[in-house]
């Protein structure tokens, strides 16, 4: 048996052992795409093609850790009903012996090609990086072609994540990057054929410009063109805490611009977070067939307390996102949850129009722990109105402050916590609670804020409180799995 079989074998065998022990777990996701054994990192090679949307994942199948990732595989026809394909990828060769990882799909005269980073390391720790191509005739079998892109000089190993589109007849590759200073960048490379890749430089970050001082590492980068600019995803690793800003250990966010690609110069202004949860990371987008800008992200976000979370005991980790459609409005993105989510829904809505006071008040027939709410034409005029969930998720928004707060108790130390943004005014709210995760789109997806966290399994409560009396029109739908 050849290394990839074996590997293969192993993964399958570990997914059969503990699949009843996943199952059980009272905080397994009902709706959200996670692992079926180990740990699920960054969404990869995110596309659409002759109708089947894919989207490959990071996955390490042989513990709740990170490591020498594989690239798993779900399939959909409508970003709702997910089937596992399986294993795309796994880090057989000496090119990738350490982690077949981040990276994109594209899909060339019939066939989809992917590009991922292949991570090897040495005895000592010390790190090489391959960009490597893999092409595939089923989008499930893939032929291993190979590193097309050496680590050029001016960047550590710290050099991964193509993110591959073609444009105007070219080919471009941007890749997340550490330069030898130690500065985080996007770095951009140009190709005709998607085989031999030119260098051409860094387009963001490496110290200068408007990301000047700007942390010390930039991930799973990803430049679009969408409504009349060019937006460049990106996390950063090095930030502080600034204001409101970057308290998560790491972060996920954008920059816009214009990519002018006969020039292959990229300009662009200040950077934005996507999220103002506590877990978002590593995001990936792609243009489907219907045109729509569709992303995903990484429902957690490294080395932030990640051996905590109570999952491992059931032998899992992480998961993704529900998908979101972008739109750029007034220079901001935009998210909300796509519109095939509606399927999700199971009977008819509870609708009612609320009025809450100072007393706490339970709305009847809302609660649950897998479920949508929607709260329309909110009239909070001063005060503040919050919502809580299982007793262990709050959201509160302050009109005096205009500040919008998620806070949680903390699943390392039980401590309340806090994430919190600026919002001028509260209009809308949609909610998305799946047992022991949490996404809130505020105003239309102007904000979003992602969690995990975990109620006490069997409590479903749904708590409104307000210092005055606020209204709204409220919808509730139970969510199936
Ligand atoms: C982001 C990341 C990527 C890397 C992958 C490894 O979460 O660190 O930069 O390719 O995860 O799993």
């Amino acid at each position: 048996m050849d290394r990839d079989q074996h590997l293969r074998q192993a993964a399958y065998k570990e997914i059969e052992k503990h699949q009843l022990l996943v199952e059980q777990d009272p905080y397994r996701l009902h709706y959200h795409i996670m692992p079926l054994v180990g740990l699920l990192n960054d969404p990869n090679g995110f596309v659409q093609w002759k109708g089947t949307y894919h989207l490959f994942y990071q996955w390490m199948p042989f513990e709740t850790g990170h490591g020498a990732k594989f690239w798993g595989h779900y399939q959909s026809k409508d970003l709702v009903n997910w089937k596992h394909e399986g294993i795309a990828l796994t880090p057989a060769e000496w090119f990738e012996k350490n982690g077949c990882y981040s990276g994109s799909a594209l899909v060339h005269e019939g066939q989809l090609y992917v590009f991922y980073t292949g991570n090897v390391k040495d005895e000592e720790g010390n790190r090489e990086s391959y960009q490597c191509l893999a092409v595939s005739e089923d989008g499930v079998h893939f032929d291993k072609k190979g590193p097309v892109v050496q680590l050029p000089r001016g960047y550590t190993a710290h050099f991964r994540d193509p993110k591959v589109w073609e444009q105007n007849g070219a080919y471009f590759m941007v890749i997340g990057a550490q330069t030898d200073d130690w500065k985080g960048a996007v770095v951009l490379f140009t190709s005709s054929n998607l085989v031999d890749w030119k260098h051409v430089g860094i387009i963001a970050g490496g110290g200068k410009g408007p990301l000047e001082a700007f942390g010390y590492m930039f991930e799973c980068p990803d430049l679009f063109h969408l409504d009349g600019q060019d937006v460049l995803v990106f996390s950063p690793q090095g930030l502080e805490p600034d204001g409101m800003k970057y308290h998560n250990v790491y972060q996920a966010g954008y920059v816009t611009g214009i990519f002018e690609a006969e020039k292959t110069s990229y300009k662009h202004g200040e950077f934005y977070e996507l999220d103002h949860g506590f877990d978002f990371y590593a995001p990936q987008t792609t243009r489907d067939e219907k045109g729509r800008r569709i992303l995903f992200g990484w429902m957690s976000v490294p080395d932030q307390g990640e051996q905590d979370h109570p999952t491992i005991q059931h032998q899992w980790l992480h998961n993704m996102t529900l998908p979101r459609e972008l739109k750029l409005v007034n220079g901001k993105l935009y998210q909300s949850p796509v519109a095939e989510l509606r399927d999700l829904r199971e009977g008819d809505a509870i609708e009612r129009e609320v009025s809450i006071n100072q007393e706490t008040r339970w709305v009847k027939g809302v609660e649950g722990k897998a479920l949508e709410l929607e709260l329309k034409e909110i009239n909070l005029k001063a005060g503040w109105l919050a919502i809580s969930f299982g007793g262990s998720g709050r959201i509160v928004y302050s009109r005096n402050d205009q500040v919008f707060t998620m806070e949680r108790e903390s699943y390392v130390d039980g401590v309340v916590e806090k994430r919190q943004t600026e919002v001028k005014e509260l209009h809308d709210l949609q909610i998305f609670l799946d047992t022991s995760s949490i996404e809130v789109f505020i105003n239309g997806g102007e904000y979003v804020f992602t969690s995990r966290f975990y109620p006490s399994p069997n409590n479903e409560s749904i708590q409104f409180r307000a210092s005055q009396t606020v209204s709204f029109h409220l919808k509730k739908w139970k969510l199936r799995r």
